[in-house]
């Protein structure tokens, strides 16, 4: 049998109750409904819609149009820790480099700096809310080191392996919470997350890092199975927030339906928590992480 998420309503303020807290410590995870305004949730997917229109995928088409892993593939998602790029669908470009469907359709994810770099996701990301929502959170120095845009595309929005944060963004000692946000109502036809509660009190699985040669590769530290039987949906109204706990296993399924299912994440580290130099992201000088508290 399924088991039901449990599930909260935001306060008003953004703080996390004793109640919540407890929940988010046993489960690894917690849900909180209407904590953002749908119609802020409307004019942030017409605003990510308005950028994927005005991008010109000509640039980078050669760089996608190969299945296979390749340096230019590997440079472009590399340096872009502090810049604003757009990543395909696995198949998005037929053999001649052109896109195979319309450009709207065919991107996968926005990252990985937008919420510094972007008016639009800057304000969204630095609300009164938001701030006191993290600061609810048993850390110093919370800093926002990554924000992506996932649009889970109808009929072929990719599956999202199950995983644990941590082992993408690495400090020491771990520090990394995923903020996700429900841009449209995510459900099982469309994809929604699924995690395993209680999971996260488990040692970090793998750790995807560079190695000596300057490859990103994935180490795995602690071998440990997870069961998909035991993963629970985690089905959302737009407007939801769920945190994750960096070490909760979780993953999304594929969206085979006519229906989108547009997110938009942040992961934020203590940075009062070393990062080390073989995490695959990077801040060059010209943007520095800022507290998020006090941004
Ligand atoms: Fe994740």
């Amino acid at each position: 049998m399924t088991k039901e998420a449990l599930r909260f309503q935001s306060t008003e303020d953004g703080h996390l109750t004793d109640e919540m807290k407890v929940a988010y410590e046993r489960d690894g995870y917690i849900i909180l409904e209407n904590f953002v305004d749908p119609a802020i949730c409307d004019s942030v997917r017409d605003h990510a819609d308005k950028l994927v229109e005005e991008f010109d995928p000509s640039g980078v088409s050669t760089i996608f149009s190969t299945n296979e892993r390749s340096h230019a593939k590997d440079d472009y998602f590399k340096s872009s820790g502090d810049k604003v790029r757009f990543f395909f669908e696995a198949e998005a470009f037929d053999e001649n480099g052109e896109l195979k469907q319309e450009k709207s359709k065919s991107i996968n994810k926005m990252g990985h700096a937008m919420h510094d770099l972007d008016p639009v996701f800057k304000e969204f990301a630095y609300t009164d809310k938001l701030k006191k929502l993290a600061g609810s959170l048993d850390w110093k120095q919370p800093q926002l080191l990554q924000s992506m845009y996932i649009f889970k595309q109808p009929k072929i929005g990719g599956e999202v392996n199950m995983h644990q944060d941590s082992t993408f963004l690495y400090t020491d000692p771990e520090s990394v919470v995923g903020f996700w946000f429900a841009l449209e109502d995510a459900t099982l036809e469309n994809g929604c997350l699924w995690g395993i509660p209680n999971r996260h009190k488990e040692p970090l699985k793998d750790k995807f890092e560079y190695d000596a040669d300057g490859n990103l590769i994935l180490n795995t530290v602690n071998p440990c199975e997870w069961k998909m039987e035991d993963a629970v949906p985690l089905e959302v109204k737009k407007g939801t927030v769920i945190l994750l706990h960096g070490h909760l296993p979780h993953y999304s399924a594929p969206n085979r339906s006519t229906k989108s299912r547009h997110a938009f994440t942040l992961h934020a580290i203590d940075a009062t928590c070393d990062y080390p130099d073989h995490n695959w992201l990077k801040r060059g000088k010209n943007l520095p992480l800022v507290n998020w508290l006090d941004a």
